[in-house]
């Protein structure tokens, strides 16, 4: 009897087993086609583009300014704007690439001839798709094919609204040790940058820290509301690594950047936090925008 009551039992989990399977194999199969179906109909939504449609206006661009030396605005938006039914700004332009507002909070950055533009592209890429560095980069969606090993003729990248004034800047980086009624002129704003910039190097270095020059250590002590050493130290009075802990537990942003530059420890971290090298993403998050620094 217990021999069958045994063998039941076993019949019993292994039906359970089973099914089990069979259900989870079910569930799984289930998410894998709805995974699929949302993330286009995602894709349709936020971006209002797949990768044919977006390639195809690419290249449309591409060809409509190569073909017109003196190329016409009014007459590729009109034909643009017709085909895509989209509303086509004005491009940007910097010294390698020409950057389209193609809508739904994104740009179109097409590569003018020559592989440092197609490399340009390439690097912005690779920043703009690691999903190491926490969306620290400006997120790339689209690329051409590529021309060469990471060079790409145009990419798609998320629209980003530059931070224009160090006073934008600062809205990032909390401190609980720093009086933030203390920073209200320009000097003073500047004066907070640098101290970023050396906190953000502070975490990776080791020994005594020191900035370039004492007027901004006395702005500092001043942030700090700190006395003024009496007499003139050699060493500076002020725990920037301390300040860096405090910036790390206060700023997501700096943590992020701190990561980062763990990453690529050769780039200043000033130029990470200066006016127009950083900015605003589409969800509002802070943005590194300028990958040439790298
Ligand atoms: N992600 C973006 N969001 C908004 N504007 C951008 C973006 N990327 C570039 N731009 C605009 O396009 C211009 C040219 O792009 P940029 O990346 O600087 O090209 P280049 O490599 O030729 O200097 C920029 O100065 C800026 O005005
Ligand atoms: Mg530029």
């Amino acid at each position: 009897m217990k021999l069958i009551l045994e063998n039941w039992k076993k019949f019993i989990n292994e039906v359970e087993i089973v099914d089990t399977d069979e259900d989870i194999y079910d569930q799984y199969q289930e998410t894998e086609e709805q995974e699929e179906d949302e993330g286009s109909r995602l894709e349709r939504q936020q971006f209002g583009y797949n990768k044919e449609t977006i390639t195809s206006l690419a290249n449309d661009l591409i060809n409509m300014t190569k073909q017109n030396t003196s190329w016409k605005w009014k007459e590729v938006v009109n034909q643009i704007q017709t085909k895509y039914d989209i509303t086509l700004q004005m491009p940007d332009s910097g010294a390698f690439r020409t950057a389209y507002d193609i809508g739904n909070n994104l740009i179109l950055k097409i590569a003018k001839d020559g592989w440092e533009s197609y490399k340009m592209n390439g690097e912005d890429k690779t920043l703009g798709t690691d999903a190491s560095i926490d969306g620290i980069f400006p997120r790339v969606y689209f690329w051409s094919e590529p021309i060469k090993q990471n060079q790409y003729s145009w990419i798609v990248m998320e629209k980003v609204t530059p931070l224009k004034t160090v006073e934008e800047v600062l809205k990032f980086f909390d401190s609980n040790l720093i009086k933030k009624e203390n920073i209200k002129d320009l000097a003073s704003q500047k004066a907070y940058i640098d101290l970023l910039a050396v906190c953000l190097n502070s975490t990776q270095q080791t020994g005594i820290i020191s900035l370039s020059s004492k007027q901004h250590e006395n702005f500092i002590l001043y942030l700090l509301n700190a006395d003024k050493p009496k007499d003139e130290p050699k060493e500076t009075s002020i725990d920037y690594k301390k300040l860096a802990m405090d910036f790390k537990y206060m700023s997501p942003t700096f943590q992020k950047l701190v990561k980062l530059k763990k990453q690529y420890p050769d780039v200043e971290a000033i130029e990470l936090i200066k006016p127009y090298n950083c900015g605003v993403g589409y969800d509002g998050r802070f943005v590194v925008l300028d990958s040439s620094i790298f």
